[in-house]
């Protein structure tokens, strides 16, 4: 056999490379380490990746307010990090905020959202004190007291994402259109208790493109002329793209603040009204990437390589065709196969043609990179499955965040 022969086999049978783009830096050993100790599946978090991402969106944007989204991920320790690094809350529902109130985080510092606030929601906003409630129908203005507010505008915006995840168009049920923001506007400038702050909008999740964000800019500051009340304050939400696979391009946050600060200041100028100070809400670009899933082999049915876990801990293949590239922690000469996991849908896939080695067998550990988002915060109980423990990591050491969900945590519920 000549060395050119021999070449490719022995590549095949070094274990997979990991593109940085995807994954965080945490060694292999670590990784069997945490499934051998903590079992499987569980998510793993690295806490230096979150920290990073904070403060590269705080350097980016110096003078704006960064709000991590905690519907992305929450749980008290990410809760703490994020505060640490100085960024600011957006919480969805009381039980965020029980999270974040049970760390202390400063309540001048959160947003509270949602296009249904139920009255324990604002109830409980009230009672900390958040500093800001974004406001999503004119009932709401009726339920609340003593509170700064933004109004969430719909900005009539089609994003380049999955319609499950595109929130900015018409026809959709978040924000404000026209002349509901009118009418808020109004309303709110009769009520001497509530503040308008500002407007707000986001125009959807997963966008990779920066002119959609442009275009929502120049949009916002139109309106911000048009209701001629003074704002300070102009929220243009989250969304920003992170890619799941090696094939997909990273997020162009340079471009991203280069054109928005200049599309703000332009439209601002051409409008004659004072440049309102910036806030943003990145949820998924600050903990995507610093999560792992790990899985162990259960069962192996040539292509099909079925996993201990599925979509109970990851609902995003079947909610938006979501794609992964998930590794075995080992090398070997590869196949393609399809990662399926361990529940009662033939939908209960977690990724197709993927290549893996060849003799998988039970008892491997498969990796899945880029999990930290809206995976353990979307996780369920489906068959009667625990969700996974959270394992936070940080320069080789190991610590529990979240413990897995036991049956006994299950039947403790089921009072019937
Ligand atoms: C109002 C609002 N802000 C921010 C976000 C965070 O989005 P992402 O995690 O894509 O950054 C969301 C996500 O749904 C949202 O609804």
């Amino acid at each position: 056999m000549t060395l050119m022969e021999l070449l490719p086999s022995l590549t095949h049978s070094l274990p997979p490379r990991t593109d940085p783009k995807l994954w965080p830096d945490v060694s292999d050993r670590q990784l069997a380490w945490i499934a051998a100790t903590f079992g499987t599946p569980t998510y793993v978090l690295d806490e230096n990746t979150v920290r990073d991402q904070c403060r590269r969106f705080r350097q980016a944007l110096p003078h704006a307010r960064i709000a991590y989204a905690s519907k992305a991920l929450t749980c008290r320790a990410v809760l703490r990090w994020v505060q640490e690094e100085g960024l600011s809350l957006d919480v969805c529902s009381a039980g965020e905020l029980a999270v974040a109130r049970s760390i202390g985080f400063p309540a001048e510092r959160i947003l509270l959202h949602g296009n249904a606030k139920a009255p324990e929601d604002l109830k409980a906003a009230q009672s900390y004190g958040v500093g800001r409630v974004v406001v999503d129908s004119l009932h709401e203005l009726d339920l609340l007291t003593d509170q700064k507010v933004l109004l969430r505008v719909t900005p009539g915006i089609a994003a380049d994402t999955h319609p499950a995840l595109a929130t900015g168009d018409n026809g959709q049920k978040f924000g404000l259109g026209e002349a509901d923001l009118e009418e808020a506007v109004a309303r709110i400038g009769a009520r001497p208790d509530l503040t308008l702050e500002g407007l707000h909008c986001h125009i959807g999740s997963q966008i990779r493109h920066v002119a959609t964000y442009e275009q929502a800019a120049r949009r916002m500051v139109a309106l911000i002329a048009r209701i001629r009340t003074p704002i300070r304050e102009l929220d243009l939400g989250g969304g920003f793209g992170v890619p799941y696979t090696s094939d997909e391009p990273d997020f162009d946050l340079t471009g991203y603040v280069d054109r928005i600060t200049r599309a703000i200041g332009y439209e601002c100028a051409r409008h004659r009204i004072p440049v309102p100070e910036l806030t943003i809400e990145p949820g998924r670009a600050i903990v995507a990437r610093a999560g792992i899933t790990l899985y162990r082999v259960i069962s192996v049915k040539h292509p099909f390589v079925a996993v201990d876990g599925g979509m109970s801990d990851n609902a995003r293949p079947a909610l938006y065709q979501a794609r992964y590239q998930p590794r075995l922690l080992r090398g070997g000469p590869t196949a393609p196969m399809t990662l399926v996991g361990r529940h009662c849908e033939a939908g209960d896939v977690l990724a197709t043609d993927i290549p893996l080695p060849r003799d998988v067998h039970p008892g491997d550990v498969v990796a899945v990179p880029v999990t930290g988002a809206y995976h353990h915060s979307l996780a369920s109980n489906y068959n009667q499955v625990g969700r996974p423990a959270l394992i936070g990591v940080r320069n080789g050491l190991t610590k529990v965040l979240v413990r897995a969900e036991t049956e006994e945590d299950l039947l403790r519920r089921d009072v019937g």
